[in-house]
């Protein structure tokens, strides 16, 4: 972590010279459980893990708001005035999208930071060891370090439910995609060896001991480096598809039905309308089986969760694709206690819990696979829960 923080007061003094007022950073995510859920006020259970996105800050003396990223050329430079969600594009609509949501933030709480003083420009520098586009959240690891460094330098004092809420927003009005609130919430909430239950009805959280060490068992992560981009068409057209099908069952959200609702979801709903429906209604119960199952017998009894959820959204959600489906396939035959995709689906990542001794033996079991088939070769890596965003100096 010290390199990474090294090289962003570096990254920082290269573009804007001089020191940062400070350096916040924020987690990527794996979900362990809990897919598509979010959206649907269910339940879903992610942990925040041991990759992170460092932003170095510095308040300005004008109304300027200057962005820099060690994975771009160049900077961004907006005034906190012409700020809006239209004017935002590529990759500096995360970090600038967030600037946005939380001036909205702070105009409804009376148009200037708490101190009374008007919110001040600030210099941004970026830098991150998230793998982006593998489904791990890089775009909320940006989104949350930005938040919790603009909260900071503009003495907002907004908790953290609801700084997920401002990410959430940056998304979905300044980027585009439909997304819940799960990458935010994991990525603001995270404990080390805990993952995150949470009602995204009620916006309640707990943290849940994982027991991985104990049991000595691990998550790796299976990168299939096919790409998945959530603005696209898939994900949207899940997302009406589970809110047309609340409609037709006259409840305001799937959340609200259980596993006895099915056999008339089945009569009432056309067959894929009602498939998506089914895999909510089941990963709800899933996520609940699998933190119950953690709670009473520890992680070796949650494979079985796990390989069904993967089921479920390979058949009934049809959300996975080859490489996935590969992925999970030769773990679950190599060994793993049990393996699904992660995140929002259509490309990316993979996960397989695996106690300790097999998983030198399953990442190379899937390396063959994925060679066989022919498939570009993944990028296998162990993931531990971690600590949420902070500020590291
Ligand atoms: C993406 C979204 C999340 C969630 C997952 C699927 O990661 O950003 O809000 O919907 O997909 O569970």
């Amino acid at each position: 972590m010290n390199e990474l923080l090294q090289r962003g007061s570096e990254h920082f003094a290269s573009h804007f010279g001089g020191t940062p007022d400070g350096l916040w950073s924020a987690p990527g995510r794996v979900n362990l459980i809990g897919e598509h859920t979010d959206y649907n006020d269910g339940f879903a259970f992610p942990i925040a893990i041991d990759k992170r996105t460092t932003v170095a800050a510095r308040a300005r003396a004008d109304r300027l708001l200057r962005v820099a990223s060690s994975s771009f050329p160049g900077v961004v430079e907006v005034c906190l005035d012409d700020l809006s969600p239209d004017a935002l594009t590529g990759w500096a609509a995360y970090p600038l999208g967030v600037a946005w949501a939380m001036s909205q933030a702070a105009g409804r709480a009376g148009g200037s930071a708490a101190a009374g003083s008007p919110m001040a420009g600030v210099d941004l520098a970026l830098t991150s060891d998230v793998p982006a586009g593998a489904g791990l959240s890089s775009s909320a690891a940006v989104e949350c370090a930005v938040a919790l460094a603009l909260d900071d330098l503009w003495g907002l004092g907004l908790d953290r439910q609801e700084l997920a809420r401002l990410g959430q927003l940056a998304e979905n009005k300044v980027v585009g995609a439909p997304t819940g609130i799960m990458d935010q919430s994991a990525s603001l909430l995270g404990e080390p060896d805990h993952g995150i239950l949470l009602d995204c009805q009620s916006l309640q959280t707990q943290s849940v001991p994982l027991g991985f060490a104990h049991a000595r068992a691990g998550l790796l992560v299976i990168d299939t480096r096919t790409s998945h981009s959530h603005a696209d068409g898939g994900y949207a057209s899940r997302r009406r598809s589970c809110e047309d099908g609340a409609r037709s069952m006259g409840v305001g959200s799937l959340r609200a039905l259980g596993p006895d609702d099915l056999p008339r979801a089945a009569a009432l709903l056309d067959d894929q309308t009602f498939r998506r429906v089914r895999h909510i209604v089941t990963e709800n119960q899933r996520v609940l089986d699998t933190v119950a199952a953690l709670r009473t017998s520890g992680p070796a009894v949650i494979g079985t969760f796990l390989n069904e959820s993967h089921v479920s959204m390979r058949d009934d959600f049809e959300i996975s694709t080859p490489e996935l489906d590969l992925a999970v396939s030769s773990a679950q035959e190599a060994g793993a206690v049990g393996a699904r995709m992660t995140g929002g689906g259509f490309g990316g990542a993979a996960i397989a819990l695996v106690r300790d001794d097999d998983a030198g033996r399953v990442a190379e079991e899937i390396a063959v696979s994925f060679a066989r088939a022919g498939y570009t070769a993944p990028h296998i890596f162990p993931v531990t829960a971690s600590e949420g965003a902070r500020r590291e100096r």
